[in-house]
């Protein structure tokens, strides 16, 4: 096979992906029925191996030994920057920057641009769609500098009104922060009109993809994003691994937010100078087995395909939409179409987190709970919502079964309530 059949011919057939979590091999986890990949995903052998192979053959710290295992893993690092660049249509490797997951991104833009870059009388425009993670920095930049913040709201059916959204912007918005698609809800964003908006008005616009990155295609030059954000342990990858891109000039008109070994190009007693983008914003010892694992993780998406995945995650969703809506009672939160693979319900008046203790006494791991995400609980008018979301590995039989415990909640709590 040619170099380019490879690149372009899946080898992972997504039919038959199970087989390399090495989780489901476990005696005690043959039946599990894993549906919390919104929280986090499970990893294949490739990750896991890519990991221990580091800590076993060429465990070294980057970009400082003269010898032949150090140069080993920081050549190992820089090819995870490569892949992750070329998973998300970045157009440079030095565009990414690694971090331990989505929540340090937006933590970077906050304190390294938004600081120093919105004034008092600015607007920041974030959605009540936003998990805690996109909304209590925007918080603190607010208080530290005088700013605004306003916010887009979902209709009825858990999508944004992009007519506020034009009505909100302005010459004052200095920042658009926005998920790419809900947690919660599951509702994808248009995040292409948004940036075009925002363009209009000389606006940023920093996407939330932690939601998206790992369920489909994305590609951050197309989309024009000034930064894009997401966790590597959803998509995957190792926990401790994330990624904030951002376009060149963002990176250049942006400061530090750690400072010490590494990050500098010289350093005098009392000021120093900054090493170049990326390695200017990674300070100290990163996460490198981590980062290499994730860039195992990219590997293995790219062999099945952000297509495929895609397809696989919204045939599943459709279906369970389509069989949730058949057990009475059983309240949908969220949009039926332009959505993504997570879905958050109510059964009768049962508690979420009664319901997912049960589901637990029958092996399906859900999440219960106001999933970090507390404005959309405040207009739901709920204190938690049960959550159910899938990824890759999951298949319709798991959803029977789901559906089918679900009926059982029903009548086994229906004595009680
Ligand atoms: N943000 C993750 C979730 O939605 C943890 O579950």
């Amino acid at each position: 096979m040619s170099i380019t059949e490879a690149q372009i011919k899946p080898e992972i057939n997504i039919k038959d992906v199970r087989k390399y979590f090495p989780i489901f091999e476990m005696p005690e986890n043959r039946d599990l029925i894993y549906f919390d990949n919104a929280a986090t995903s499970q990893r294949p052998l490739q990750v896991i191996k890519t990991w221990d192979k580091f800590n076993r053959e060429y465990n070294a710290n980057t970009h400082r030994g003269a010898y032949r295992i150090a140069e080993k893993a920081t050549q190992e690092y820089e090819k995870a920057r490569d892949k992750v660049a070329g998973f998300i249509g970045a157009g440079l490797s030095n565009e990414i920057v690694f971090v331990r997951g989505a929540t340090e991104a937006i933590n970077f833009v906050a304190y390294g641009w938004a600081l120093k870059h919105v004034q008092a009388g600015d607007e920041i425009l974030l959605s009540e769609l936003e998990h805690h993670s996109n909304l209590v920095p925007w918080q603190m930049v607010a208080q530290k500098t005088g700013a605004k913040l306003k916010f887009i709201e979902f209709d009825e059916s858990g999508q944004l009104k992009m007519e506020q959204y034009f009505q909100l912007l302005s010459a004052k918005t200095r920042l658009v922060a926005i998920t790419q698609m809900s947690n919660v809800l599951g509702s994808i964003t248009d995040v292409k009109s948004i940036i075009n908006s925002a363009l209009q008005v000389n606006a940023r616009v920093l996407v939330d993809g932690a939601q998206t990155a790992p369920h489909m295609p994305v590609n951050v030059s197309n989309m024009d994003a000034d930064f894009y954000v997401f966790s590597g342990h959803k998509m995957l990858g190792p926990m401790g691994t994330g990624v904030l891109y951002a376009k060149r000039e963002r990176f250049e008109e942006m400061d530090p937010v750690f400072f010490g070994g590494s990050m500098i190009s010289d350093v005098d007693y009392n000021s120093s100078t900054w090493n170049d983008i990326p390695w200017k914003f990674e300070a100290g010892t990163q996460n490198i087995p981590g980062v290499i694992g994730l860039g195992a993780a990219v590997d293995f998406l790219q062999q099945i395909g952000p297509d495929s995945v895609r397809a696989h995650d919204q045939a599943l969703t459709d279906y369970a939409l389509e069989q949730m809506q058949l057990i009475g009672q059983l309240k949908i939160f969220g949009p039926l179409t332009n959505r993504g693979p997570v879905i958050s319900f109510s059964l009768a008046d049962i508690h979420p987190h009664d319901l997912a203790t049960f589901l637990d006494s029958h092996n399906i791991a859900i999440r219960a709970g106001h999933h970090c995400a507390k404005l959309i609980m405040k207009r739901l008018h709920v204190p938690a919502t049960a959550r159910t979301s899938f990824y890759l590995y999951n298949n319709k039989q798991e959803i029977d079964q789901f559906v089918i415990t679900l009926d059982k909640a029903k009548d086994y709590f229906s004595k009680w309530i």
